[in-house]
């Protein structure tokens, strides 16, 4: 039993720390990844299920107009608040991050597509059933696009309710799709993400007993939120779990020149309360030498730079060269890269 001294020391003790109080008090906010929201949004033209998607969010275009309303504020743009929130969504991304950016997701999905359609067709050719892993899916619309195919299974991973929320939205345009499956993970805990590559293993040999399999692992978007060590460690996992032969393809950031505590598309990421952060500084290094584990080793079998891409795509769709994409400072820091686990 506590003695009534006892009990007075504990009271001063939290008298102490009332900041602690205040934290925990406050309720925890729910709420889908704001810039999965974002990225689905900007790529509406080539891909339009992602806003249908969304659209179908209770309480989406209040959350993200507020968000938008206040930053229109902070950059002090007096015609903010008359536009429609696409509008709105379209202007501050153009304005801060760089005035090409649906053509950068757009050349997303495009480089992703390219990869994935020719990896699709060496597996049939050699009898083989394709998995597809997307770690941080978010309104990822792959199994929407791709046709329904038995030799063809998405596995998605994300925050729990990002994920929930996505598949609410998929029940309620009716486009769940059979040959997906869903685990909810955070790679900020290794041992959730270990444990969910490993479960999702499990369905997969279930799925397919008697199949040879190969294995696609599309990282888009993800590696920007992830510290130097998760980023790490999920490389480190994927080599752990997958067999040679799986080709994993990322989005990256070279170099030192992004300073995520002043380049503004940094700051709008904080805005929208999704912190950047950043690949290891010598992961440029390691992937050129092999990252190693389990007697495997992952190597960069090519890369291309997302101004050049989002220049191809542009130049494709308006039939001209458009040399200020290439330039785009922006785009010249994101890298894509396709591995190959051998
Ligand atoms: C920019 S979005 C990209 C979504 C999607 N890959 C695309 O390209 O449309 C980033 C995604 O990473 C997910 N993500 C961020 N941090 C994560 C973490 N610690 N664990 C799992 N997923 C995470 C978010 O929930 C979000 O869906």
């Amino acid at each position: 039993m506590s003695s009534p001294q006892k009990k007075q020391v504990e009271l001063s003790e939290a008298a102490k720390k009332p900041e602690l109080k205040a934290v925990s008090k406050k309720p925890q906010i729910i709420r889908p990844s704001s810039t999965a929201l974002m990225v689905a949004m900007a790529r509406e033209q080539i891909d339009p299920w992602g806003v249908r998607m969304i659209q179908t969010i209770p309480g989406y275009e209040a959350a993200f107009e507020k968000k938008l309303q206040a930053f229109s504020i902070q950059i002090n743009d007096p015609l903010m608040p008359y536009m429609s929130l696409k509008d709105k969504h379209q202007r501050l991304l153009s304005r801060i991050a760089s005035p090409y950016y649906n053509t950068f997701y757009a050349g997303r999905i495009w480089a992703v597509d390219t990869e994935v359609t020719a990896w699709r067709a060496q597996n049939k050719a050699q009898g083989k059933k394709s998995v597809i892993f997307l770690p941080g899916a978010g309104f990822d619309a792959k199994a929407q696009r791709y046709p329904q195919s038995d030799d063809l299974l998405i596995v998605e991973f994300d925050m729990p309710h990002t994920q929930q929320i996505k598949r609410q939205a998929l029940q309620a345009i009716q486009t769940e799709k059979k040959n997906v499956l869903y685990y909810p993970v955070d790679y900020t805990n290794p041992e959730d993400g270990k444990r969910q590559f490993q479960n999702a293993m499990e369905a997969v040999q279930k799925r397919f007993p008697q199949d040879d399999l190969a294995f696609f692992v599309s990282l888009e978007g993800l590696s920007y939120y992830l510290t130097p060590e998760a980023n790490q460690t999920l490389f480190t996992e994927l080599l752990t779990i997958l067999p040679p032969g799986t080709k994993i393809f990322t989005d990256w950031i070279q170099g030192t020149n992004w300073d995520a505590s002043t380049h503004p598309y940094a700051q709008f990421l904080t805005f929208l309360e999704e912190p950047l952060k950043t690949m290891p500084e010598d992961f440029e290094k390691q992937i050129t030498a092999g990252l190693k584990a389990e007697g495997k080793i992952i190597r960069e079998q090519s890369r291309i730079n997302r101004a050049e891409v989002a220049a191809d795509r542009l130049e494709q769709t308006i039939g001209r060269t458009c040399p200020w994409i290439k330039a785009d400072p922006f785009g010249q820091i994101v890298q894509f890269s396709v591995f190959e686990i051998i």
